[in-house]
């Protein structure tokens, strides 16, 4: 999609809110004025800057180089060089030798109301360490690869910090994924063991997982065995010789509850991570030890202005980025206490984020915009309830916030006075990357504001020239950071080819972005064909290739279909084989076939058969075309006189009219 496609938001004139005087006392960084000196000196000074912040963690031995990199001819990225370290060990054994060895680490809160677990530092120490010694018995060694298909349950931090104890690679898959879109990345990530439950409870119901994860493993050869936690008591066909109940595993009493742990470089893997991007093939993102954690302790301290005796609440599933960063890893690196939740916003009723705020006195919260864009439908007097009051930081991610869900939140939830911090970053970052800092950033709604300290961002346009500003353009970032991707496991040329080829010189991040007057940030979603649905990413290649598998289809194109609540919902166009008839059955077919390839989440809202897509004369889909379609906007279809069938159009419009029930803008 063009730069210039992009609309327009409205807002940046909006008069912009100073922070909380009384609460910046206290705060890491107290002023506008502080936090321009401290993005001055790192970006005139980085080796100093980041390795002063590399101290936040622990190191067995420090590094030798702080920053080594090529973003032009072979782009690579090389944060601390030589250190050595451990996650685990920073996350856990450093806290239990001191004050801390009693504290809250983990607060989890099932979905059913009374179902918590709360571990200490030293809770969760021992069981790591067990599930580490576990691990390591059934033949994991450094390097290798451990799928974690688990929900939102403690077994899956546990899962994580034993594999980062011994030096396994952890690959969380979002279990909301389903057969084919597991079945990828397990066979990508070359995977020895695997990590599942029985199931999975969503708002009061159970749903399978290992059963998925079978029919996934009937073609990956790499996986020797398969770990399975009970969580929903469901009939469960365990594989001889292959499957183990985490129980039996866990009941070995020769495991080893103070296992050591693995000397880590800080260049070698923490992670594998799959996102979508413009192609058919999910990418796996690597990220590094040294870099990656010092990024999430760096983040966490001052976006979140993190404090000794907080309890925080990020919302999101550990399978996406934001759980890893700041559910485990930034809170656990800084010694804080992690509010982990099964369930959603909505069960048993659209309260529960609030009750559980409440309830344990959560001060500073994180969720996403589609949450918030959901509760503020259900109505205000779901909020009125509940004592808000221990809150001190609201945080957004995932999307563009929109002014009036900023406001809403602000208002609602931060009683007119919190400071909320719309967070802009990526998978592929590692951390945040463009944010307010709560205490010193004046706010304008709905804009992300400024770099945080260091990150050197940039606006380009189509040509590569820098927008002016005001002007839209691609949001570039001039130099590494340490939680930057390290690369893309198995693919050596996808790194440079995705992130660097289109403006070399810059990390390309996909997105569009504006600058107003002050600076300030206003992002404006994706330029490239990736759709962001309630804040997942799903790559439309991906879709259309799963829709291409099924028989009953010739050809497909996918597009994103503007949505109030959910950001963007996906509206397919199905053009189907001759011998085919387009008829209710089959298209209920057809959705059943994508949740199955990819999952729940990937539930087409719309299928449109068509008789033809619009191409160019030299075949190609114009997808231009399609997503104009979708958003009613017939005026800027723009030129239409390369299209080798125009006639296709209002075929196409009519059609997108009945189906959804709305009408062309003209
Ligand atoms: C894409 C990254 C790490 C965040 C969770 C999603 C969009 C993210 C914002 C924001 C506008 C945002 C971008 C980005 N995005 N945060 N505050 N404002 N857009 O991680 O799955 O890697 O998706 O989410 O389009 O590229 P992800």
């Amino acid at each position: 999609m063009s730069v210039e496609g992009k609309k327009k938001q409205s807002g940046n004139k909006e008069k912009s809110l100073q922070p909380p005087r009384e609460k910046s006392a206290r705060a890491y960084l107290k002023s506008l004025g502080e936090y321009e000196a401290m993005h001055k000196r790192a970006l005139e000074d980085p080796e100093n800057y980041w390795a002063e912040r590399a101290k936040l963690l622990t190191w067995f031995k420090p590094w030798e180089r702080v920053l080594d990199y090529d973003f032009i001819d072979n782009p690579k990225v090389e944060w601390f060089k030589g250190g050595k370290l451990n996650a685990s060990y920073n996350c856990l054994d450093r806290h239990i030798t001191g004050k801390r060895r009693n504290k809250v680490a983990l607060i989890w809160q099932g979905d059913p109301e009374d179902d918590v677990r709360i571990w200490t530092y030293q809770m969760l120490y021992d069981r790591v360490c067990r599930f580490a010694s576990a691990l390591k018995k059934l033949g994991v060694r450094k390097g290798d690869r451990v799928v974690i298909y688990l929900p939102m349950i403690p077994e899956l931090v546990v899962s994580m910090l034993a594999c980062t104890r011994i030096g396994a690679v952890h690959v969380c898959v979002f279990a909301g994924f389903s057969t084919g879109s597991v079945q990828t990345r397990v066979q990508d990530a070359e995977a020895k063991v695997v990590i599942t439950a029985d199931g999975m409870f969503r708002a009061g119901r159970v749903m399978p997982l290992k059963s998925i994860m079978d029919e996934a493993l009937k073609d990956c050869s790499s996986v020797r065995r398969v770990i399975v936690v009970n969580r929903a008591n469901m009939p469960t066909t365990m594989r001889e010789r292959r499957d183990l109940w985490w129980r039996d595993v866990m009941a070995d009493r020769s495991l080893d509850a103070n296992l050591p742990c693995a000397h880590m470089d800080a260049e070698d893997n923490l992670f594998i991570l799959y996102t979508s991007g413009s192609t058919g093939k999910p990418k796996g993102v690597r990220h590094s030890i040294g870099g990656y954690l010092t990024y999430a302790a760096h983040t966490m301290q001052l976006v979140f202005d993190h404090r000794e005796e907080d309890v925080h609440w990020c919302t999101a599933d550990i399978g996406w980025v934001t759980g890893h960063t700041y559910t485990v890893y930034g809170p656990l690196l800084l010694g804080g206490t992690t509010v982990m939740f099964e369930g959603g916003p909505r069960w048993p009723d659209p309260d529960r984020f609030w009750q559980i705020v409440e309830k344990y006195r959560v001060n500073t919260f994180y969720t996403a915009p589609t949450a918030i864009r959901t509760l503020i439908r259900e109505g205000d007097e779901w909020v009125e309830k509940y004592d808000l009051s221990s809150l001190r930081v609201l945080g957004s991610v995932g999307e563009p916030i929109g002014p009036d869900t900023w406001n809403w939140y602000r208002n609602k939830i931060g009683g007119g006075k919190l400071p909320v911090v719309d967070t802009w970053w990526q998978t592929e970052t590692g951390g945040i990357m463009i944010s307010p800092l709560p205490f010193a950033t004046p706010l304008k709604p709905g804009s992300a504001t400024l770099p945080l300290p260091g990150i050197d961002t940039t606006v380009l346009k189509e040509d590569g020239t820098p927008a002016s500003q005001g002007e839209a353009g691609h949001l570039v970032i001039k130099r590494p950071w340490p939680g930057m991707m390290t690369g893309v496991f198995g693919d050596a040329s996808k790194f440079k080819e995705t992130y660097f080829s289109r403006f070399p010189g810059y990390f390309l991040s996909g997105d569009g972005v504006r600058l107003d007057e002050d600076g300030y940030h206003w992002l404006l979603g994706r330029l490239d064909d990736v759709i962001n649905v309630s804040g997942h990413r799903f790559s439309t290649a991906e879709m259309e290739a799963a829709f291409n598998a099924h028989p009953a289809v010739a050809e497909s194109s996918v597009v994103g279909m503007p949505h109030d609540v959910k950001g963007e919902v996906i509206y397919a166009f199905v053009h189907l084989t001759l011998e085919e008839k387009p008829t209710e059955s089959l298209r209920a077919d057809l959705r059943k076939w994508l949740r199955k390839e990819i999952g729940p989440i990937a539930t087409p809202e719309y299928i449109q058969f068509v008789n033809g897509l619009p191409k160019t004369r030299s075949g190609k889909i114009m997808r231009r075309v399609l997503r104009k379609i979708v958003s009613g906007n017939v005026d800027e279809l723009g030129d239409l006189t390369t299209l080798s069938d125009p006639g296709v159009v209002d075929e196409l419009l009519g059609e997108w009219e009945r189906l959804t029930g709305k009408s062309v803008l003209s």
